[in-house]
């Protein structure tokens, strides 16, 4: 028999860290994957407000919502109890104040029961992190492709390619950890870069997302590890498992089994004593029931049919 997963906690985080195995991180926005992704030992889930595009068909993260987030992150939870769990930050949820900030990373985890919080931004959101985790909040920082401004970024594209985009990164990474960030997403910046800001990172875990081998860590967005995703793959996402492929044959089967009369097959139903039904013919007065037939005036009796599958 194998032993229960036990609950993953920020020393078990670390003790990873200090092993040198890779974490791992998922994203996860329901009940039935995070059951799937606990049972495979995922170490972290990130409901991520990716679930604006990814569950809720939207062209970007900026229409989701809290409310949006702690109803999937309470689902994750209860499918996933033994994961460390991130909430992450909406946007303007912490952007207008600190104030905002702490209120609404308590609320994931109050309401969600989340181990801790992401919110995107460098050296100008580190009195976001600092407010929340004075709070008692652990507190993730998110660099390089920060979706929530993509506008501002140019769009979807590698971050910190030069040598001053990069140093400004190296900078905002230095001014979370001191905020007391126990952990920053590296999103899109090239492989040495990433490589840099681990080697440099003295108390706090680098998790890379598209750039590179050397963080702590890897972090994948669920839909595009498992092809469920329709609209685009990104560059950086490999395809475990063709999920999506499967899902399409499954709904067709079920369309042509449906329309083929070949679904549902006697199996799938249940059938109803010969007793209980002519009882039932009974209780309705339906045993010889009285057919009007259109051509004839006067009526006709006709024999009922008996129940078809007789258990
Ligand atoms: O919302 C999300 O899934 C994220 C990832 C893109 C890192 O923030």
């Amino acid at each position: 028999m194998t032993e229960p997963r036990k609950k993953m906690t920020l020393p078990g985080l670390y003790k990873k860290v200090e092993e040198g195995t890779p974490i791992t991180w998922l994203t996860c926005y329901d009940y039935p994957t995070a059951y799937m992704q606990d049972q495979a030992g995922v170490d972290m889930i990130l409901v991520g407000d990716s679930l604006g595009m990814t569950m809720l068909g939207y062209d970007s993260t900026l229409p989701v919502t809290m409310e949006d987030m702690i109803r999937h992150a309470a689902a994750v939870r209860r499918g996933a109890p033994n994961v460390w769990l991130v909430g992450d930050m909406p946007y303007m949820t912490y952007q207008p104040s600190v104030e905002s900030a702490i209120r609404n990373a308590g609320r994931f985890m109050a309401e969600a029961g989340c181990d801790c919080i992401k919110l995107e931004g460098g050296a100008a959101m580190a009195d976001r992190i600092k407010g929340i985790v004075d709070a008692g909040i652990p507190a993730i920082g998110h660099l390089g492709l920060t979706p929530q401004s993509a506008s501002a970024l140019g769009g979807f594209k590698l971050q910190g390619k030069s040598a001053v985009l990069a140093k400004k990164i190296l900078d905002d990474a230095k001014a979370l950890e001191e905020a007391g960030a126990f952990c920053i997403l590296l999103e899109l910046v090239p492989d040495r870069l990433c490589k840099l800001i681990t080697e440099r990172a003295e108390n706090c875990i680098i998790m890379s997302l598209g750039s590179g081998p050397d963080a702590h860590g890897q972090l994948l967005i669920y839909h595009d590890a498992l092809a469920l995703y329709p609209k685009f793959k990104p560059r950086m996402a490999k395809v475990f498992a063709d999920a999506g492929a499967v899902i399409r044959e499954g709904l067709n089967g079920y369309v042509k089994e449906v329309t083929e009369k070949t679904f549902p097959a006697p199996e799938n139903w249940f059938g109803m004593p010969d007793a209980e039904y002519t009882a039932l013919e009974e209780l309705l007065n339906i045993a010889n029931p009285v057919i009007f037939d259109a051509d004839e005036e006067k009526p006709e009796k006709k024999k009922s049919k008996k129940n078809k599958k007789n258990k």
